[in-house]
């Protein structure tokens, strides 16, 4: 194996960050070149290839060229996550945004819940965890699905395991950890049936007609991801999950993100702090009873 790899130049970074873009909408700006040059390096010793010009080649033709988009993406996608992850916020899903639709549903008891961006699935057992608590022996009187996407097959796969560090649950209430995990060694197992009402799959999130083929979502998460994407890439993302959208569901993003979408289907919740949308028939639940969130937060990132 070669080890000589030449880093990028400026020319290739461009090249290569036009073809992540097109593929993914995610846009690396110029100070982030570091990372794709760290990242890719590696992979370029692994396939033997002397610089970036043979791996965009790679990329750009040739029989292995889905593959090689799988395996790039494993690399350069943040997989960033915990479990609990902004306590404020999703103590305004469970307290309000969650009851709020349960009632709703209550004739059909059929709920669906959409984490867009569930990188190692820390977001979407943590939903999973609160339909859980909420709904108590309830729960099988219930079809609920809850579905985790992303675009890294690899962060799905440590998903679907269900085995987590301990710094998995840096945003965690021990006590909550200690409920639904059990600890073997330096890992955490999460319950069975915790792990039985999440399901996984590849979604690229560029890929608009994929997600429609998934259905109408009466919840959808999509949490610190939109920070990647260009305007173009936000706005028509935000077009797509306003399609999706029941019409009485809700949608929430992270603390630094907006949904903006040119149909005007998503409002803000009157809390600030919930970042969630809600679509024209969903009352908001935050509007009249303020909810007054905790003072100490583990982490709203
Ligand atoms: C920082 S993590 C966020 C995880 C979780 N939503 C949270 O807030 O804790 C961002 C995730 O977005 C995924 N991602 C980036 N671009 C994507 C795309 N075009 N389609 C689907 N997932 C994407 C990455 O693979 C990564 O796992």
């Amino acid at each position: 194996m070669s080890t000589t790899g030449k880093s990028m130049t400026q020319a290739e970074f461009e090249q290569l960050r036009t073809i992540i873009y097109e593929r993914s909408g995610i846009y690396f700006e110029d100070n982030k070149k570091y990372i794709l040059d760290s990242r890719l390096m590696r992979r370029l010793k692994e396939l033997d290839l002397e610089g970036f010009d043979q791996y965009i080649a790679l990329l750009s033709m040739g029989p292995f060229q889905m593959d090689e988009f799988q395996e790039m993406f494993n690399r350069i996608t943040i997989n960033e996550t915990s479990f609990f992850r902004n306590e404020i916020q999703l103590d305004i899903f469970e307290k309000k945004i969650l009851p709020t639709l349960l009632e709703k549903r209550n004739a059909t008891k059929r709920l669906r819940i959409w984490s867009a961006a569930s990188s190692t699935g820390e977001e979407p057992y943590t939903l999973a965890i609160m339909l859980h608590r909420t709904l108590g022996t309830r729960l099988t009187d219930w079809n609920i699905e809850i579905l985790g996407t992303d675009i890294s097959e690899k962060a799905l796969t440590t998903a679907q395991e269900g085995k987590y560090p301990e710094y998995a649950f840096r945003t965690t209430p021990a006590l909550v950890r200690n409920r639904y995990f059990r600890q073997d060694g330096a890992m955490w197992t999460i319950d069975n049936a915790i792990r039985k009402m999440v399901n996984f799959d590849v979604l690229n999130l560029k890929d608009r007609m994929g997600a429609r083929r998934r259905g109408t979502w009466d919840i959808i998460f999509c949490r610190n991801v939109l920070i990647y994407f260009d305007d173009k890439m936000k706005a028509d993302l935000s077009d797509t999950f306003a399609s999706l959208i029941a019409r009485d569901g809700y949608a929430l993003v992270g603390h630094s993100e907006k949904l903006t979408d040119t149909s005007g289907t998503f409002t803000s919740v009157s809390s600030p702090q919930a970042f969630a949308y809600r679509a024209p028939d969903a009352v908001d639940p935050t509007g009249t009873d303020r909810f007054s969130a905790p003072r100490t937060v583990a982490s709203a990132a």
